[in-house]
């Protein structure tokens, strides 16, 4: 790679701090800042880390002016119309779409490894059924390191193999079992036969006491919802995953602090506060008056499932997710799930007119619809994040593989701006 040398000097030494500028494939090139504390005793100062690129990576760009996502190269566009979530799985963790042979070696693999050590079920049985699955789901799959010793050694690649193919496997398992606990119904165990997403609807929905066929088109919205949300580069879990694991830590708690990330309604939990949303919302007359709380700087509601940090044009995910939307409304949707849609419909009109919106690049992002699409396949909204996790989890696994064999990886340590008092002597409590 074309490798160019920024001039930089010190103003009041003249001195060049041979700044290195590091050109990128695609996308902005970066500057090698490592030297400008050494040479000039600053740091740079970067709040949300908006302009600063924390590792080079080889596996999703986002061009978010032009509302690009690629995954390894790939357009998400050509990935949701003819890919699968495991063929997709296959390509972010190795780099490459598999051969039939390799799709179908490690299709077997995952299949291989859904099931749960029979003690986790103990776990659930700690949590009380009103527990929030986020925080079962977390907590789990932070206990697999306590189980599956076999796969903890970072440096040993059988091992980082072992985890990777184990945690995408039994994360629906998990998942299932977490909503399973909350409904009081007893945990329905994986049948191998069925593939991915099919497998993981028949968790969630059969029972013991009666027979549960797995609609196709919820089979196929869940596949492409979770194409679409399988990685984003560097967002704020993905990050919390390599920030974790650069410390050496188990990847299994690595992934637990990136479930616990995405929870939060900025990230991951949006899904789930777009409905609530729109639930409060309610009806086409009080959308101007939310619209109008959106804009107002003293209000702190903000129109969930509309901005991204990235994305400065489209959401590219929420134009394929729209599509989806109304087809799986058209054919599963519950009676009380089409004015939600058609309420969100409007909102979104009504926005994308609005100069507020317009000046500030505020599209609707893929959460807009996605709770939409859970809701009418029968999934709550507690479940949401949830689903999404699953989703991800491909994501933080490849993100995570690819750093701990970066020969570049340190430990992460951000640095700060101390703003705090300056030294003082303390007094003794009797003089304060
Ligand atoms: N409604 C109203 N105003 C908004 C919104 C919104 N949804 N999003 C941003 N703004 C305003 C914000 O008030 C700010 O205005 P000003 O410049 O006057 O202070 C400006 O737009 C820029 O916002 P920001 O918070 O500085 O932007 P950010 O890049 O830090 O935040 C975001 C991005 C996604 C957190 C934010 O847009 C947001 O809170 N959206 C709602 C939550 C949401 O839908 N999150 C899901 C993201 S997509 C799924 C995922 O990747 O996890």
């Amino acid at each position: 790679m074309n490798e160019k040398t920024f001039k930089i000097t010190n103003q009041e030494s003249g001195k060049d701090l041979g700044l290195e500028r590091k050109d990128a494939v695609l996308g902005p090139s970066v500057v090698d800042i490592t030297a400008l504390y050494r040479e000039q005793g600053v740091f740079t100062y970067d709040p949300g880390f908006g302009a600063t690129a924390c590792c080079s990576s080889t596996i999703t760009y986002i061009d978010g002016e032009q509302g690009v996502l690629m995954y390894r190269g790939y357009p998400i566009e050509q990935l949701a119309a003819h890919s699968t979530y495991i063929e997709v799985a296959y390509l972010l963790m190795y780099g490459e779409l598999p051969t039939q042979e390799e799709l179908t070696g490690f299709d077997q693999s995952i299949r291989n490894h859904t099931m749960l050590n029979e003690s986790f079920l103990r776990f659930f049985n700690g949590f009380d059924h009103d527990a929030h699955p986020m925080a079962m789901v977390s907590g789990i799959v932070a206990c697999m390191s306590a189980f599956y010793h076999d796969s903890t050694d970072i440096q040993d690649a059988a091992h980082r193999d072992v985890f990777a193919h184990r945690i995408i496997a039994k994360i629906p398992t998990i998942a299932a079992a977490a909503f399973k606990h909350s409904l009081k119904q007893p945990f329905v165990y994986p049948k191998n036969e069925l593939d991915y997403c099919s497998n993981l609807l028949h968790m969630l929905f059969s029972v013991p006491t009666g027979s549960y066929e797995v609609d196709p088109i919820a089979a196929e919205a869940l596949n492409l919802l979770f194409i679409l949300h399988a990685d984003h580069e560097q967002n704020c879990s993905t990050s919390t995953v390599r920030l974790a694991g650069s410390s050496g830590t188990n990847p299994y708690s690595a992934i637990s602090a990136g479930i616990s990330a995405l929870w939060g309604p900025a990230h991951g939990g949006a899904n789930e506060a777009v409905i609530n949303m729109l639930e409060e919302v309610g009806s086409s007359e009080n959308i101007t008056q939310y619209v109008a709380k959106a804009k107002d700087k003293n209000d702190p509601f903000r129109l969930m499932g509309f901005g991204h940090r990235v994305y400065k044009n489209h959401d590219p995910r929420a134009t394929i997710i729209r599509k989806m939307c109304h087809r799986v409304l058209e054919k599963l949707g519950r009676e009380q799930d089409t004015p939600l849609f058609e309420l969100a419909l409007e909102l979104e009109q009504i926005a994308l007119k609005d100069s507020y919106f317009i000046e500030k690049n505020l599209y609707p992002n893929v959460d807009f619809y996605s709770g939409i699409i859970y809701q009418a396949l029968g999934i709550p909204k507690s479940m949401f994040t949830v689903m999404f996790a699953i989703a991800r989890t491909v994501g933080w696994v490849a993100q995570w593989r690819e750093m701990v064999r970066d020969p570049e990886t340190r430990i992460g340590r951000p640095r700060q701006r101390y703003i705090g008092p300056a030294e003082r002597n303390y007094i003794p409590i009797t003089n304060r």
